[in-house]
């Protein structure tokens, strides 16, 4: 495929309803005609996480709207797309479904193809969105419900270098941030009250720091932050204002820690391969950290690799990345059946072993 391709995006495999359609001429940046991304935050807000049936009914209800507003925002018909991409997986299997159902309904209306996409695929590919950054370059996923360093090598080829063997980073910052009654989402949070506290006081350990690899451990934090609370409370009867800043920073600085010095060792192993424009991108909300980011910029510095955050909008749940894997894989002559299935499970690459940290929630990717 050389030519101009409009493809229409579906997202809706956790708590964001949404779409997007996006134009690419090949050697050009592709154009981001619309985006448009429902947050169903307020729909789970009282349950302290989120509902799959809530979600499931929402993104049934929401996702015709939110095509029809990218259609109309970006003054494109049905009839000026050439393909539909969908999230076929991996995420809750209810929202995956209503929106790759949606998708082969308007296939079938209208002829066009449909590429199922994955929605780790997604966030790997965005890059190129953003930057046309050149394969292959080094991603690190870090967000609410994954943490993992894969190389990209392709639009359809990913491997895995490690990631986390229990909670992510985000899934931590939210906990810390319940334990030390702040708000939710807690990264923002707990940012804020480390800025003014002293990272030293309280000694966190730095999980798995004292293995070989890329592979990650961020539950343990938890529990050492629960400790440290609950001391501080059986010594004063309860926690000042700089006790809560204390623990924060403390807490802060070990995840960036780890997430620095397993990116030094992430990137080692991409050296290897010589890449002619080494590049280190980085997703998820996690990534959104000025104290985590700071710190991976200075690993890529010192290792002479440039450092890429695309716009948090588009790193986190969106359609338009979608839309974008969709075109990569199209041009690259791969699309789906039309009885393509939605899939709960769906590791990137499927040639590593088994995480049992990232996905376990199969929740936010
Ligand atoms: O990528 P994202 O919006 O959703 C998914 O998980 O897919 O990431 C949300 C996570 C939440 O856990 C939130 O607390 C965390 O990213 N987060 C942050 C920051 N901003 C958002 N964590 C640390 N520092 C931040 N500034
Ligand atoms: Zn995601």
């Amino acid at each position: 495929m050389t030519g101009s391709l409009t493809f229409l995006g579906i997202e809706s495999s956790c708590d964001d309803t949404a779409a997007a359609v996006i134009r690419h001429a090949p050697g050009l940046p592709a154009q981001i005609l619309a985006s448009v991304v429902e947050g169903q935050t307020a729909l789970h807000a009282a349950f302290g996480g989120v509902v799959p049936e809530i979600a499931a009914r929402a993104h049934a209800e929401r996702l015709d709207h939110c095509v029809e507003q990218a259609l109309a925002e970006s003054g494109v018909t049905l009839a000026d797309l050439d393909g539909i991409a969908v999230t076929a997986g991996p995420g809750l299997i209810g929202g995956v479904l209503s929106g790759v159902m949606l998708a082969r309904g308007l296939s079938m209306a209208t002829g066009l193809p449909i590429v199922g996409v994955n929605h780790l695929a997604g966030h790997a590919l965005t890059p190129r969105l953003t930057d046309q950054l050149a394969f292959p370059y080094l991603m690190l996923l870090v967000s609410g419900g994954h943490c993992q360093f894969l190389i990209v090598h392709s639009e359809q080829r990913f491997e895995r270098l490690g990631g986390t063997i229990d909670d992510a980073p985000g899934e931590a910052f939210d906990k810390t941030a319940k334990l030390l009654g702040l708000n939710q989402p807690g990264g923002p949070a707990v940012q804020t009250e480390a800025t003014l506290g002293d990272a030293k006081r309280f000694a966190f350990p730095r999980p798995l720091l004292d293995r070989p690899g890329c592979d990650m451990s961020f539950s343990g934090l938890k529990t050492a932050l629960l400790r440290a609370r609950d001391a501080v409370m059986a010594e004063k009867g309860g926690l000042t204002v700089q006790d809560r800043r204390d623990l924060c920073a403390g807490f802060q600085a070990a995840v960036a820690d780890v997430l620095a010095e397993k990116t030094r060792r992430a990137l080692e192993v991409y050296a290897a391969l010589n890449p002619e424009q080494p590049a280190l991108a980085v997703a998820g909300g996690v990534a959104a950290n000025t104290a985590v980011r700071a710190r991976l910029e200075t690993v890529c510095a010192q290792a002479g690799v440039s450092f890429l955050a695309p716009p948090l909008r588009l790193c986190t749940d969106n359609a338009a990345m979608i839309a974008w894997a969709g075109i990569e894989r199209f041009r690259a002559g791969d699309y789906s059946p039309a009885d393509l299935v939605a899939r709960p499970r769906w590791p990137l690459d499927a040639t590593a072993a088994p995480l049992l940290g990232s996905g376990k929630k199969g929740a936010k990717a």
